[in-house]
């Protein structure tokens, strides 16, 4: 059921959980408005207080069309939340087939917005620090938006540019130069980490571990050995851009008015919008596109002093039920994303809807996207016996296994690279039906999906496959 939270707005669901805490739903009773809430407790996450004000503070200088809208912010105690758009679209990795990536024309566009809300940030001195496909949201329209400025700096103010000294990001994405451990500039780092979620796009797959030459696939890049994965899948026109944006000497990086000038950036591009599926539908359709709750390694082995540290957050906490709260700025309702639907705010519809519905973009209504999430299925047994099942079949692959309350587990093992992996297993009684749900809690989300299709095909004679009609609208 939704819980009131503060008047007139209902929590609805959870959006997604990380090392800060938790973002939610807020949706408005009367309005039907949706707002994204981002819940921080300073008490109990490793942010300190100063962390979450510098967030606030830098939330409060944007203003970008693909940049995440920030309405206000308020504190109740150690608890901070910050309200933002809802991005109904979910995250970019939603449309990141593993080991595949996405059509070309869909990546070019995902890019330049992607370009355009970096070079914006760039422009007003502030530097993200952490772009990757789990901070790019998606709007109802599919427009990209940047999201989650925790650990965003500013870099150059009254013209006067400083260099960064801290390592932070996640390290995947991050540049060479900041492994090198002295002063580094700002915007060839960010510029190098849109080279990395431009590769993930087109290719389904990240680079390397980490820029340092000790990391074999990297080396093989410095020896532009480009016959070699994921850059054998890669256009040739994509992939020129891409070896001038992973330049390993910054200075040699293309700057935006590069990229902005190179000739796939600029070429338009012709082919058939692919139609998007959900986990409703057949295994093989789900295997050609999955979402990723991923929540990649925080660069851990690097951390300083003062660096964020950043990992998991524990299990959600109820909220705190807020009596009255003055968002600013004051026209908070006007600013809110409106979405119109005529359901009531009833999440177990959502979650039933987004089992069903076969193509987001098209045919669903924002109220049956709220919860358009992949690791998911059905099961034909009870929930002793669905328990059973997954139980079994997990031990067989080799995962561990630990329950951690009554309906939920967390499994962990290593991924092919040898990082961890760990992710949440929810058992959900729905409709007299029960709904596996599968949660990442740290690690690579690209291979969460790969180990979720892999349980969910051995678990492939107890999934149903039936569909419910939905509740007419
Ligand atoms: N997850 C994190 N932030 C979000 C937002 N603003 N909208 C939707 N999902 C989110």
């Amino acid at each position: 059921m939704a819980v009131p939270f503060v008047q007139g707005w209902d929590l609805v669901q959870t959006l997604g959980e990380g090392a800060y805490g938790e973002v939610r739903l807020l949706v408005n009773r009367q309005t039907e408005e949706a707002v994204a809430v981002k819940v921080v407790d300073t008490a109990r996450a490793t942010d300190c207080p100063e962390n979450i004000k510098k967030e606030v503070c830098v939330n409060k200088m944007l203003s970008h069309k693909s940049i995440v809208r920030f309405y206000g912010h308020r504190r109740e105690g150690s608890v901070h939340y910050l309200f933002l758009e809802y991005c109904s679209g979910g995250e970019l990795f939603d449309r990141i087939e593993p080991d595949v990536g996405m059509p070309e024309m869909e990546a070019q566009k995902f890019f330049q917005q992607l370009i355009a809300g970096v070079e914006y940030l760039h422009s007003i001195g502030i530097t993200h620090r952490d772009i990757k496909p789990e901070n790019l949201l998606l709007d109802e329209g599919d427009n990209l938006k940047i999201s989650d400025f925790g650990l965003a700096t500013v870099f150059r103010h009254r013209d006067k540019e400083r260099l960064l000294m801290k390592m932070c990001g996640t390290l995947p994405y991050v540049a060479p130069e900041l492994l090198a451990g002295s002063g580094f500039r700002a915007e060839p780092v960010d510029i190098w980490s849109c080279g990395i979620v431009l590769t993930a796009m087109l290719a389904g797959e990240l680079p390397w571990d980490q820029p340092s030459e000790s990391c074999q696939e990297y080396a093989d890049w410095l020896q532009k050995k480009t016959f070699l994965t994921p850059w054998k899948k890669i256009d040739a026109a994509p992939l020129s851009l891409l070896t001038r944006v992973l330049q390993h000497k910054p200075e040699k990086r293309l700057t935006i008015p590069d990229i902005r000038k190179d000739r796939w950036y600029t070429k338009v591009l012709k082919g058939v919008k692919r139609a998007r599926v959900t986990s409703g539908e057949s295994p093989s359709s789900l295997s050609k596109q999955i979402r990723s709750d991923m929540d990649l390694s925080p660069l851990s082995s690097l951390r300083s002093s003062d660096d964020r540290v950043k990992f998991s957050s524990s299990q959600p906490e109820p909220l705190p039920v807020l009596s009255s709260w003055d968002p600013s700025p004051p026209c908070f309702n006007a600013m809110v994303q409106q979405i119109s639907f005529s359901q009531p705010a009833c999440p177990e519809h959502m979650l039933l809807s987004s089992q069903l519905i076969g193509t987001p973009g098209s045919s669903q209504s924002p109220w049956q996207r709220l919860v358009r999430r992949m690791t998911r299925f059905f099961t034909k047994l009870d929930a002793n016996r669905s328990y059973a099942s997954l139980k079994d079949v997990c031990e067989k692959m080799g995962y561990t296994w630990k329950k951690s309350c009554t309906n939920q587990v967390t499994v962990s093992t290593t991924d092919r690279r040898n990082n961890k992996l760990i992710f949440k297993v929810h058992l959900l009684e729905m409709e007299e039906r029960i709904l596996v749900d599968f949660r990442l809690s740290k690690g690579d989300g690209l291979e969460f999906k790969r180990h979720f299709l892999r349980i969910k095909c051995q678990l492939n004679d107890i999934i149903s496959n039936q569909k419910v009609l939905l509740p007419v609208t």
